[in-house]
């Protein structure tokens, strides 16, 4: 590199998407970024929930090269909100290129350098404007899975092919129709699609409408980071997606260090999950976590508590505290000889410990990327989103996972997932493929692998601009 670039006084600005773990994700990126270019200045963009609960929660070793900017959420004063979820999304995407504009002039200021890149979650769709304005490149990341990214950039095909067909309330007609008119994704089902795709169940919403300009903004990104390997792509989607973009760079799971480090010493972990876990034998333990945004509800908590209790299997439970007064009664004294619950576990550390024998999650991308990088296999109960698309994923292309029965929590089916994994040849073989993705992901993730080389592209586009 010309000695001159590093003269340049480069500053990067990253607005986050502070829900779900997005905002988790693109910190991590970010982290990543400051340490391979230590002279350019990094400053973070979030809402001040977002920065509080990631700097204390998670302990980040945050290089001094990055500062964290809050943001106002949106939510007006007075607020009273109606209980849909997306509402908290819709008030923060409208009020948010304002409130960007005005985080980026502190940051300016603060930092005495002009903007040189801008760093945002794929669905700040407005940001392709923004960075429009100051003329610096804009450099979108894709938290999701690729096949996300396009059942986004098809949308408007999507919708003239099946927004006819009607369907019912749960969409009974979509039923045995794949996406195959999509490279790669012939083994994903309409009915995966998420609302904002179809918008069976409800309007538009202002979030839907953000994602539906993806197609039109993605062509001016100067390149698009997607948070998975190369290697895990159907071939088809990962020629389509590199024809349209060719600064496709998939650096890797950002959430989880590639490969894994070992695991801090157990005393030193204050929620007390790894001293607990040494206690547990081989692969026997089963792992509970809905991620930060996900939560069963009360009937299918208590139908899963109480196949845990039955099962007499050790389990660990991460579940937040507002949550506890739903278990059964007298719950967690019954289990304590073999269960513990954490309202916060140090999840990739749980996954990376040799007890740890299978997860049961919501199929979240990071989450799932986390298990798949530890080699643990799931049992997958979807809620929102991208659940849908990644939990087919899991179960009938990589085949590393199961759906619970009816993909909700009963009592029988739960045990059921639990005994095909645990005790049975099928969750040998699951356990098997998912080393084989274990490897492949790893490979990738070496100096001379795919991941790490995009990454040096990132760093050089980064550095260039
Ligand atoms: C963001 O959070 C960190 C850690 O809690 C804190 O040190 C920092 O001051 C916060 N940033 C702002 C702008 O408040
Ligand atoms: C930042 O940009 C403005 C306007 O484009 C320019 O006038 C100013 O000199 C620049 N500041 C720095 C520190 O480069
Ligand atoms: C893509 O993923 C996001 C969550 O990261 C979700 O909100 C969105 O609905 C997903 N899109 C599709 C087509 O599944």
């Amino acid at each position: 590199m010309p000695a001159t670039q590093n003269l340049k006084e480069q500053h990067v600005a990253v607005l986050a998407f502070p829900f779900g773990s997005h905002d988790l994700t693109i910190l991590s990126l970010t982290c990543r970024l400051a340490c391979a270019a230590p002279n350019v200045q990094f400053s973070f963009l979030s809402t001040a929930k977002s920065n509080d609960s990631m700097f204390s929660t998670f302990k980040l070793d945050v290089p001094n090269n990055i500062r964290a900017y809050n943001m106002e959420d949106g939510v007006p004063m007075n607020h009273v909100f109606s209980g849909n979820p997306v509402e908290r999304l819709d008030l923060f995407l409208m009020a948010a290129p304002g409130n960007f504009k005005n985080g980026l002039d502190v940051a300016v200021l603060e930092t005495g350098r002009n903007v040189s890149c801008l760093v945002t979650d794929m669905f700040l769709t407005f940001a392709a404007d923004i960075a429009n304005d100051m003329q610096v490149p804009w450099i979108p990341l894709c938290v999701s899975i690729p096949h996300n990214l396009s059942a986004h950039i098809y949308t408007d095909l999507i919708r003239r092919l099946f927004d006819h067909v009607g369907g019912d309330e749960n969409g009974a007609n979509f039923q045995h129709q794949t996406l195959e008119v999509i490279p790669g994704l012939s083994g994903m089902y309409v009915t995966d699609l998420s609302d904002e795709i179809l918008p069976r169940h409800s309007r538009e919403t202002f979030f839907s409408y953000m994602l539906s300009r993806i197609v039109c903004v993605l062509p001016r990104a100067t390149a698009i980071v997607m948070n998975f390997c190369q290697e895990l792509y159907p071939t088809p989607l990962l020629d389509d997606l590199k024809s349209m973009f060719p600064n496709l760079l998939n650096v890797g799971f950002l959430t989880q260090e590639l490969p894994p480090p070992p695991l801090p010493p157990s005393d030193s972990d204050a929620t007390g999950c790894l001293s607990w876990l040494d206690k547990q034998s081989s692969k026997s333990v089963v792992y509970i976590s809905f991620g930060t945004a996900a939560n069963p509800p009360v009937d299918e908590l208590i139908a899963l508590a109480e196949a845990v209790e039955e099962s007499q299997i050790p389990f660990l439970w991460s579940l937040n505290d507002n949550h506890k007064h739903h278990l059964p009664n007298g719950f967690l004294q019954r289990t304590s000889k073999f269960g513990k619950i954490v309202s916060w576990a140090p999840q990739t550390h749980v996954l990376g410990h040799a007890s740890t024998g299978v997860f049961v999650t919501h199929c979240g991308a990071n989450s799932v990327f986390e298990s798949v990088a530890n080699g643990v296999p799931m049992i997958c109960r979807p809620m929102f989103g991208d659940h849908w698309t990644i939990r087919r994923l899991v179960e009938e292309i990589w085949e590393i996972g199961v759906r619970v029965e009816r993909l909700i929590f009963t009592k029988s089916g739960v045990l059921k997932s639990l005994e095909l994994i645990l005790g049975h040849e099928q969750g040998r073989k699951m356990r098997e493929r998912i080393r084989a993705l274990r490897e492949l992901v790893l490979k990738a993730a070496e100096p001379s692998g795919s991941a790490s080389q995009d990454f040096k592209t990132l760093v050089e586009t980064i550095l260039n601009s």
